[in-house]
Formats: structure tokens, sequence, C-alpha cells
């Protein structure tokens, strides 16, 4: 019999960044995920050095509202990885451990949204890049796609990435996915699938990352050193200005 107070939800994830992305990341949580400035719910500042001015020490974003998603739902999971193949094969979560010295890592976390092709739409014209075309899990009944990495330009990989998925897709927005690709759509193991891409980046050296690092380059001009309290609604208009005229001009 389980206990009550061992029933637990997702209260929050929290995400450890260098101070190159911290402010770069604020803009893409603003601008790609809709955080409006009501949905901040702090960024504290701390002076560290007299005379040095204030620091954004944590910021804290809200990226969905409870909702009318059906209790059945609303669980919360947690997916274990270990890497499994022997040690005379290549890995991509050993090189994810062992390349960050860490014994533990919080690969990806998986976003549900009510709408993942409009979602996807709108990530892609801001030059967010995904690693998968929208794959179909048909034994969980979801349809997933999977972001880049969030890393910038010199620095390892991090092996943090976001998944989003959308829970019973209705057969109209399956057969519009099927028709768009065919291959992919019937893998209908998606662990496999996000596998075999991964181990494929990881072994090629060359892994996607979330932007393109030409446009981390951008927004970091843009944002011109500024602190995250100081981004104003105009500083982030101009950022989601960069991020459309680069994803117009790649996709073209
Ligand atoms: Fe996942």
């Amino acid at each position: 019999m389980k206990q009550p107070y061992l029933n637990f939800q997702v209260d929050h994830m929290t995400l450890l960044l260098q101070p190159r992305l911290y402010s770069v990341a604020y803009a893409i949580f603003r601008v790609v995920f809709g955080v409006q400035a009501a949905d901040i719910l702090y960024d504290k500042r701390k002076e560290w050095e007299k005379g040095q001015g204030e620091k954004s020490m944590t910021y804290a974003l809200m990226i969905g509202k409870a909702d009318e998603t059906p209790r059945e739902l609303m669980n919360t999971i947690v997916a274990v990885v270990q890497p499994s193949e022997p040690l005379s094969r290549p890995s991509h979560v050993r090189e994810m451990l062992d390349g960050h010295q860490a014994a533990a890592h919080w690969q990806h976390i998986a976003l549900r949204t009510p709408d993942l092709i409009s979602f996807h739409e709108h990530a892609l014209s801001l030059g967010v890049n995904f690693v998968t075309p929208i794959l179909n899990d048909a034994e969980e009944d979801l349809i997933q796609v999977f972001s880049g990495e969030w890393f910038f330009p010199g620095m390892k990989a991090s092996g943090m990435f976001f998944e989003f998925l959308e829970r019973h897709p209705s057969q109209t927005k399956q057969q519009k996915l099927q028709e768009q690709n065919r291959q992919s759509w019937f893998r209908d193991r998606t662990f496999d699938g996000l596998y075999e891409e991964k181990e494929r980046e990881y072994q090629s050296g060359k892994v996607t990352p979330f932007i393109d690092f030409e446009l981390i380059e951008l927004i970091e001009k843009q944002i011109n050193g500024k602190s995250t309290f100081q981004l104003n609604a105009d500083d982030l208009k101009a950022c989601e200005d960069i991020m459309r005229n680069y994803a117009a001009k790649k996709n073209k």
C-alpha cells in the first residue's frame, strides 16, 4: 500500500546555467516559451562586492499554468537510463555522464502541450533546432519531438534538452503528420528513435544545439550585457525579431 505522503507531483525544476547562457536562456524562455512578465516569479539580485553593481542570482519562470488536463494524465513520471552498452562500444549516455564527471544528470524535461504541431511550427519559425521530426508513439498514444541541447560556442554539449509531447492526438493530427514524414512515422518505438539519433550525434561529434551558435551570438549582441531584470519588452521584441529573421533566412 502506497502512503499518501509518497504521492509526488513535479513542483519545479532547477537548471544550472553558465553565465553566458543565463540571459540568453531568459530571452528564449520569454520568446520561445511565451513567458509573460507576470509569469516571472522572482529574479533575485545581489551585489557581491560594493560598487560592482547587482547581479541576478536566480530567476524562476512559470512556463505552464494548471489547465483542464484530465486527472489521469497528471501523473509524475521519472524515466531512468543507464549506458547499457558493453565498454567496447561507444555510448552517448556514458559520454554525457563521464564528460561532465557526473554520477547523475537530468537529461531532458518533457513538456506536454495541447497542440504539438502548432508549438513545433512556432519554435521552428524562431530558429529552434530539433533532432528528430515529430515521432509517433502508438503504444503510449502520444506524439513527441526532441529539441537540440542547450550549450554555446566553445563549450562541451550539455546533454540537456527538451522533449515536447502531446498525449492522445486526434486522428486528423495523426494523418497530417503521417503525410509529412512517411519514414519516421512508423518507428513505433520512439525511445529507440531518439537513442539512435543521439548516438549518431555524439559519435560524429556534431551535437545539434537548441539554437545555432550564430543565433546565440546575435541574441547576446542584442542583450549587450544587460541583466535579466533589465531586459524590457522592447529588448525581448528585438530578440524575437532577430530569431524570426534568422530562421526565415535559414529555412529559405
Ligand atoms: Fe522522454
